[in-house]
């Protein structure tokens, strides 16, 4: 069951980063990753890994529903900013960030991910296909203030050597994960 959805996440960044080569357009919500979620408890692992403390800024490159940037204000409180395209997504993330009185410390930017400033940054967090890690890589080469961590979930950053990798055999539905810790 894992393999054949790891196979379609897989298969799914082949076709896309196809796509990527056509001309110009509008950014699209899954061009650099389609949604799919990272289960809670990676997520509690993600920010262990990175070292989150309480007032880092962090931001969540592609956030979704929100989970990470949820879990970073509220569990970890820390200053927590997503970035997302998907409306939907961004709508049902800042409803969760309200009714769990977040708002001072947790917020989602609707707009993509490859246009923003991370200059701030003390620990970013990124679900995205190797095409979209390569995409942002630049960027944050340019952007990131040295020591800033980056947490990549299952797809390695293929520029950079990470400081050390985790791997979940099993989160408790069946699925194995990989994280990557990177430092600037
Ligand atoms: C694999 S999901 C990860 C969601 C969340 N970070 C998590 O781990 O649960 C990737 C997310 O990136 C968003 N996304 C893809 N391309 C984007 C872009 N250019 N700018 C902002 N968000 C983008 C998708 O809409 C999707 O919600």
């Amino acid at each position: 069951m894992f393999h054949a959805m790891r196979t379609t996440f897989v298969l799914l960044a082949l076709s896309i980063s196809s796509l990527l080569l056509l001309p110009a357009q509008q950014p699209k919500d899954d061009q650099l990753a389609p949604y799919y979620p990272t289960p809670q408890t990676v997520v509690d692992k993600m920010l262990q890994l990175g070292g989150l403390k309480a007032g880092e800024k962090m931001f969540d490159l592609g956030s979704g529903d929100g989970r990470i940037v949820v879990m970073a204000a509220q569990k970890y409180k820390a200053d927590a900013t997503g970035v997302e395209l998907n409306d939907s997504l961004v709508r049902q993330s800042m409803e969760r960030i309200k009714t769990l009185g977040l708002t001072s410390s947790a917020r989602v930017i609707h707009g993509d991910l490859l246009q923003q400033d991370y200059s701030s940054a003390d620990l970013l967090t990124v679900y995205l296909l190797p095409v979209g890690n390569e995409l942002v890589t630049p960027i944050l080469e340019k952007q990131l203030k040295k020591g800033a961590r980056i947490v990549a979930h299952d797809f390695e950053f293929a520029a950079w050597k990470p400081v050390q990798s985790v791997s979940i055999d099993d989160d408790g539905e069946g699925r194995s994960h990989h994280l990557y810790l990177y430092r600037r």
